[in-house]
């Protein structure tokens, strides 16, 4: 255990998270290395808005889809040159300011006719046009259709304070299969030059959300190293002639985060042997852990070199059956007191919980920045003030 781990121990007796600021701008140039000269990134905010501040240049964008994010980025000194503002549901009164401040240079990602249409309208008489990027839907409620995208297209010029900048798409996660991205990227490149060839349409940019996938069980480890060779000779193929933007989130992030929650309590019902933590699902959850039936890595702090005792059912701390972490894990033996450590606990895990059921508190956040200083970044959150009911009378 390291000497950090065991001050960060001694100062919570509660759940944390750890976030490695080192560990992520090596799997950002990991990333980068794998990839095509030229092919730059976007972060997605959404996969760990925590970190979003150590995202560095490596990284040209940031995508942010909500008036939240957009305020955690400008909280953070983020230039907007660097944003690209997603999301299904614009917020009107978002888009008419970011419309009307000639200082936004960043990007806003159009999803609908209607969104399209409010900035017809709003940006009209900007001095420097409004950079747009169309997202083409993948068959679900987000983006736009091929003919809605088409005509917004052809239309172009008689709005000249709107800069098609190009397409955006995004079509799902933890795709691994390099049959799918081919299938993608051969729909994406006809569409491309079909635009050009139709209405003379150039897409400078082409933002693609990948979907890369993050191995988070045991047992299902992916050969990334040649899911990324495949996917980059992919890359090299294409012939639309727009520049490349990689979409990414939880495969940037996941690594960068562990989850540490203590065992509170020890108990055989019915011959199961069970460990219930001051944690739960309110804290952590992963891709895919439905009902607890896949195995995030994780182990108990400080005895990883002890040999397996008995098999654990881990659960949370909310009164809820549903609150199971893992089933049936090998553990050596446990004390009450000891705690347990989640890894590739970067993405998602900590914003997509039930966080609300039962009014418990959030866990505290933790930063290891590049300078190897310990940051925290959020204390450990009550959130019954949230579901407390407060009485205003208003008629
Ligand atoms: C538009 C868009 N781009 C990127 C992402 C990031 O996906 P992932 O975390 O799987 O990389 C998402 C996730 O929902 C998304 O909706």
């Amino acid at each position: 255990m390291t000497d950090e781990l065991k001050q960060l121990l001694e100062n919570n007796d509660r759940a944390f998270y750890v976030f490695d600021s080192k560990v992520l701008a090596e799997r950002i140039a990991f990333l980068k290395k794998s990839l095509p000269e030229g092919t730059a990134l976007c972060y997605a905010v959404k996969a760990n808005p925590f970190v979003t501040g150590e995202i560095g240049e490596e990284v040209e964008r940031l995508e942010i889809c909500s008036p939240g994010e957009e305020e955690i980025c400008r909280s953070l000194g983020i230039d907007s040159r660097r944003m690209v503002i997603s999301g299904v549901y614009k917020t009107p009164s978002v888009l008419r300011r970011l419309a009307a401040d000639e200082s936004f240079q960043g990007i806003i990602t159009i999803e609908s006719v209607l969104q399209y249409q409010q900035l017809c309208t709003d940006a009209q008489g900007r001095q420097h046009p409004l950079r747009l990027l169309l997202r083409l839907t993948n068959g679900s409620q987000f983006g736009l259709d091929e003919q809605d995208l088409d005509q917004i297209v052809q239309q172009r010029e008689q709005f000249p304070f709107l800069e098609l900048a190009g397409v955006q798409f995004f079509s799902g996660t933890q795709k691994n299969s390099v049959k799918k991205f081919a299938r993608e990227l051969t729909y994406l490149d006809q569409y491309l030059l079909s635009l050009r060839e139709r209405f003379g349409y150039q897409a400078a940019e082409l933002e693609y959300g990948t979907g890369f996938p993050v191995s988070y069980f045991v047992g299902e480890e992916l050969d990334e190293t040649t899911l990324l060779r495949e996917f980059s000779a992919l890359l090299k193929e294409l012939k639309c002639g727009s520049r490349i933007i990689l979409e990414l989130g939880r495969s940037m992030v996941a690594s960068c985060g562990k989850y540490y929650t203590h065992i509170v309590d020890i108990k055989v019902n019915k011959g199961q042997h069970y460990a219930l933590t001051d944690g739960g699902l309110h804290h952590i959850t992963y891709f895919g852990q439905f009902m607890a039936m896949k195995q995030p890595y994780l182990s108990v702090v400080g005895k990883t070199d002890v040999l397996a005792d008995k098999d654990f059912t881990i659960c949370g701390a909310l009164c809820t059956m549903n609150d199971i972490l893992v089933k049936q894990v090998h553990l050596p033996e446990i004390r009450v007191g000891d705690v347990l450590c989640f890894e590739r606990a970067g993405a998602y895990c900590m914003t997509e919980g039930i966080s609300l059921l039962l009014s418990r508190d959030l866990p505290a956040i933790y930063l290891r920045g590049q300078d190897g200083a310990l940051y925290r970044l959020r204390s450990p959150f009550e959130t019954y003030i949230i579901n407390q009911p407060k009485y205003e009378r208003m008629f």
